[in-house]
């Protein structure tokens, strides 16, 4: 089934019997006009995280609230019909144990509408995963790079090269024997990211993994090229929608100079009833 031919919104179970078949779309959104845009086109749209250094400028995800998620959490909402949104948790709203991790959970839901939430985080993150699936709160998994670890990892380097990789095998493995409904693998080689694909029961979600993932996901802004602050290897600009918006600003600016803008179209006249 693909996102076109869709006759009803997928619930995370729905994602989860995906797995082997047609790859799955998924795009991040954090307004409402976005979400119009990728709404026909995605099985998901994720409310990421991304939000704090696409939108907000921080220098990381670190700084990203819970009222932050929220807010584009119900901007999001309201430009989505047909795909079904997945929301992050922000750092330090779920690490502290299984209660904490609940409440943050069931906020961001109840408020949001979100059917599903994304944390980070393998092994460590299984028990978590396990009490949130069995209180009605479906989760996608994060594993391999974990931005919110940046300063752990020691950047955001590729993850699970050479010997390491089993490190992230056994962590998308707990995920899935957690009870996650889907795994987004990030920035691990190729070949690691297919063996996981093959061995893990629920969809592996790849951005700089492979095309042999179950399913795919990257930062809209990214590839429309809106953000251009830096650009992963695993981006593809299927657009150069900032080089575009500089053209048209700067063409706006030049006739506001030029007293070319705003023209006669653009102005009214004194009869009362027109427009
Ligand atoms: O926050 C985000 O946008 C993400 C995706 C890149 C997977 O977690």
């Amino acid at each position: 089934m693909s996102a076109t031919d869709q006759t009803k919104r997928p619930a995370p179970a729905d994602i989860a019997a995906r797995k082997g078949g047609v790859p799955l779309v998924m795009l991040t959104a954090y307004t409402t006009p976005i979400a119009r845009l990728v709404d026909p086109h995605c099985d998901m749209v994720l409310v990421g995280d991304s939000l704090g250094m696409v939108l907000h400028g921080l220098p990381s995800t670190l700084g990203v609230t819970m009222e932050m998620m929220i807010l584009h959490g119900q901007a999001v909402a309201r430009g989505l019909s047909r795909a079904m949104m997945v929301i992050d948790m922000p750092f330090g709203s779920y690490e502290e144990g299984e209660a904490q991790a609940f409440r943050s959970a069931a906020r961001l839901m109840a408020e949001t509408g979100a059917a599903a939430v994304k944390l980070e985080g393998g092994a460590h993150m299984a028990p978590t995963i396990a009490f949130l699936v069995a209180r009605g709160i479906p989760v996608m998994g994060h594993v391999g790079l974990t931005p919110q670890a940046v300063n752990t990892l020691g950047g955001y380097r590729v993850q699970g090269r050479g010997a390491d990789g089993d490190r992230i095998r056994q962590d998308a493995a707990a995920v899935a024997a957690a009870g996650a409904f889907a795994v987004v693998l990030e920035k691990v080689p190729e070949a690691l990211a297919a063996e996981i694909t093959a061995s893990v029961s629920i969809p592996t979600i790849g951005i700089g993994a492979s095309a042999d993932c179950d399913g795919q996901v990257l930062v809209v802004d990214d590839m429309l090229g809106l953000f251009t602050a830096f650009r992963p290897k695993f981006v593809k600009r299927y657009a150069e929608l900032g080089a575009e918006a500089d053209r048209a600003i700067a063409a706006y600016a030049g006739e506001v100079r030029a007293r070319r803008f705003p023209g006669p179209e653009h102005v009214f006249g004194d009869e009362p009833g027109k427009a």
